[in-house]
Parts: C-alpha cells; sequence; structure tokens
C-alpha cells in the first residue's frame, strides 16, 4: 500500500481545529477557503433541485452543459454544450486529464500543493519552473524552454504544462504578454496547457485584462473551473471542463468522460441544478460576485500592506484571495529566533503568534526559502451575520470585526520581524 501524505492544507486544518480545541486562539491563513455564505438564490436552486435523484448523463446534463458554454462563450471562448463536462470539483476532473494524458507534467514553482500530488497519483514526473518576477501561475518563460529541454536530456518526456489564472498561491494573474508567450512555446514544444481558471471571477479589478490561453491556442487548451472559489461553494463540489473543438479536443474529452463513469459517475442532481443558474449569471448573481471580488481585493491588498510594512517582500494580489510574501530581507534577524527555512518560519509564526500560514515548500518552492502563503479570505468573520456585513461594507477592513483579526497579524509579523 502507498502511504502518500493528507493534502499539507487539510492536514493543516487538522493541526489547528486540534490546537483550538486545547484553548488556543489562532488566526488560520493555511486554507485556501472563500469564507464567505452561500448566496440566497444558490440555496433555493439547490433545495429545486432535490427531486433530481436519477444518475443522469456522465458529463452532465444538455441544460447545465448549454449554460457552461454561454459562461465561457462570455469570456471570448465560443463553446458547445459538447465540449463541457461537470463534475464534483475541478480536482477530480484534473485528475482525469493526469489519467488520459501521457507523459511528464510542467508546473509553476511554487503552485497550488495538489498538481504535483495528482501528477504522481497518476505515474508522471511533476517539474516545477520558478515563477516570473511579477507574477505566478505560469512558468517564467525562457526557464520553461531550459526545463523542457533538460528534462528531454534527462529522458523525461514533458507533454502538459498547467497554468493558474489567476493564480493560487501568488493571488496575482499573469498579464497577456506572458500568457501569449507560454502559449508560443506550447505550440513550439507540443505542449497541452491545462489551464486552471477556478479563480478568474475574483479578478479584484474589472478593468484588469485577463487572456485565457484557449484564447490564443484553443486547439491545444483544456479550461477548468468551477464554483468553489467566485461563490464560496467549496463543499458543493460543482467543477466544469471545457475541451478543445474538434476531433482531437473531442477524444480527449471522450476519454475524461470514461474515466468519470468509472468513478464519480456524474455531478450531484441538485448541484447540478445550482450550476445551471449560476453559469447562467442572471444580474443578481454577477453583483454578488462582483461584491465579493471586492471584499477579497480590499483585504488581500490590506494583508499585502501588513507584511511589506514588516520588511517582506511580496507581489500585490490582483486576484484569488492569497497573498505569498518573501522574509528573504529578513533572513539576518530571523536566524536570531531560530527562523532558518519555509518550515521554522511557518512554525513560529504559529508558536510565537498564533498566525498559521502554508510554508512555500508544500507549493513546491524551495524549502530554504523565507517563503509562505497566506489566504486572506479567512479574515472575514467567524459568523455568517459577520461575512455578511463584509460583503455589503464600504471600507471592509476597517470593520471592527475584521480589524480586531488584522490587528493580530499586524502585530505578530511586526514583532517576528523586529524580533
Ligand atoms: C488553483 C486551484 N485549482 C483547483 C482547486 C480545487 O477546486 P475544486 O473545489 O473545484 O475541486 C483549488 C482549491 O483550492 C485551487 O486553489
Amino acid at each position: 500500500m502507498s502511504t502518500r501524505g493528507t493534502s499539507p492544507n487539510l492536514a493543516l486544518n487538522e493541526v489547528v481545529a486540534h490546537r483550538r480545541a486545547a484553548g488556543e486562539r489562532l488566526v488560520h491563513l493555511g486554507f485556501g477557503e472563500s469564507r464567505l455564505p452561500a448566496f440566497g438564490p444558490l440555496v433555493d436552486r439547490l433545495v429545486a433541485g432535490a427531486h433530481r435523484n436519477a444518475y443522469g448523463p456522465v458529463a452532465g446534463s444538455p441544460g447545465v452543459r448549454a449554460a457552461a458554454a454561454g459562461y465561457f462563450g462570455r469570456r471570448r471562448m465560443p463553446t458547445e454544450a459538447d465540449q463541457v463536462v461537470v463534475a464534483p470539483g475541478s480536482k477530480p476532473l484534473l485528475m482525469a486529464l493526469h489519467h488520459v494524458i501521457p507523459g511528464d507534467v510542467l508546473l509553476p514553482r511554487p503552485a497550488w500543493n495538489t498538481y504535483a500530488p495528482q501528477a504522481r497519483l497518476a505515474g508522471k514526473k511533476a517539474i516545477g519552473v520558478p515563477i516570473p518576477r511579477e507574477c505566478g501561475g505560469v512558468p517564467e518563460p525562457s526557464a520553461l524552454r531550459a526545463s523542457i529541454a533538460e528534462a528531454r536530456a534527462r529522458g523525461r518526456d514533458p507533454r502538459m504544462v498547467v497554468l493558474t489564472l489567476p493564480d493560487n498561491p501568488t493571488g496575482t494573474l499573469a498579464p497577456p504578454a506572458i500568457v501569449r508567450e507560454i502559449c508560443a512555446i506550447a505550440e513550439e514544444e507540443d505542449l497541452l496547457i491545462v489551464s486552471d481558471e477556478i479563480y478568474r471571477d475574483v479578478v479584484h479589478d474589472p478593468a484588469t485584462p485577463v487572456l485565457s490561453p484557449a484564447e490564443v491556442a484553443p486547439e491545444r487548451t483544456v479550461v477548468t473551473s468551477g464554483l468553489s472559489k467566485s461563490l464560496a461553494l467549496g463543499g458543493w463540489r460543482i467543477g466544469v471542463a471545457r475541451f478543445p473543438a474538434g476531433p482531437a479536443g473531442a477524444r480527449l474529452r471522450a476519454a475524461v468522460v470514461a474515466v468519470a463513469s468509472e468513478i464519480w459517475s456524474t455531478l450531484a442532481g441538485p448541484m447540478q441544478e445550482v450550476a445551471e443558474y449560476a453559469f447562467g449569471e442572471p444580474p443578481e448573481l454577477l453583483e454578488h460576485l462582483a461584491a465579493s471580488a471586492r471584499l477579497h481585493g480590499a483585504v488581500a491588498r490590506e494583508v499585502h500592506r501588513i507584511v511589506v510594512s514588516a520588511g517582506a517582500r511580496c507581489r500585490p494580489p490582483t486576484g484569488a484571495f492569497y497573498v505569498y510574501p518573501d522574509l528573504e530581507p529578513l533572513r539576518e534577524t530571523l536566524r536570531a529566533v531560530g527562523v532558518t527555512d519555509a518550515p521554522s518560519l511557518t512554525e513560529h509564526l504559529l508558536d510565537a503568534y498564533g498566525i498559521v500560514v502554508l510554508a512555500g515548500h508544500h507549493l513546491g518552492d524551495e524549502p530554504g526559502a523565507l517563503r509562505f502563503k497566506a489566504a486572506t479570505s479567512m479574515l472575514y468573520g467567524e459568523t455568517t451575520e459577520e461575512q455578511w456585513l463584509a460583503l455589503a461594507a464600504e471600507d471592509p477592513v476597517n470593520l471592527p470585526h475584521v480589524r480586531k483579526v488584522l490587528d493580530v497579524v499586524e502585530d505578530g509579523f511586526r514583532k517576528l520581524c523586529s524580533s
């Protein structure tokens, strides 16, 4: 039996629950969940869908697939319903892609902590490529070329590159010029692009240009997305994949549907009801999405301000709900308190200041680097009342219940960095 560990973010959740049960007060920024309540009309659709108790088609019913096709179409990716597969989360769709696409996988380094273990579960090698200075979610183009050449020289066979637009863990969005460069490399090197766009509707400023590789290299891009992040529905498990048009895309989709048919059968009927409504994007839902993105942006920028004023380097967040600080400028100061790498840094933050973050090495980063991910979406409040208040606030970071936790974070970082 293989004894692979639990995903590090889920394991961290258990540590937090344990220590909280023992009476510790912790600020948990170690889990990538949007702490917002379910939007009322989504709950109504879930209830209305309760009667949908039959299995239904593996790829999803025609209605939900047509709605998802419309969603992609409104984002400059013209889509037919038969290019779409819905599933219980995008995680299983990504895993199915790893199963059906041969060869090894190129990943940005750092990247979301699930891509590399999924690749390994499918018997592949995950090849981490450093990210550019200005953003994460994509490999730095010249490093990508070098990594492909080096991997091939070692007898590896990279065939797929995963991009995260916007990115977890850096909370940034790759600009169109870099996306185009990656697409050009994918064409030259014959790579399939998997574009994970689960944070696409969590771009903080609606004026920010978003370019999907599916617009540039449509015949070689699979887009995955879902409702876990933008609509805070992680526990409802609704994911979607869009496959390229044409025969090669249809073959790839059929292979993923075959895996789906043997593992999860279909997305739960009531969730298809929810997804059909959500992908239809009625005005009230768009308003809710816009308010959520504003809140995510305001709090992420505030945490960015806090870590930068404590002396960290950190890319300014523009999407999703994360910051990825680098405490390298403070290495000497931190050595004095026994902090020399990512594991000792995150342990010290937890033990000395009750701040929980995810160490960078869990995301493929160098263990010796003083980097970590903080999920800023955990700061909106403990109760649904507090979370609704945060969503409605003009200036959410100065709401008393939000400020109180931000003050703990600010105090902790100030002390850590002047220790
Ligand atoms: C980049 C990224 N992709 C995919 C997922 C998985 O989402 P889902 O809930 O659709 O499985 C996550 C969740 O943390 C994520 O951060």
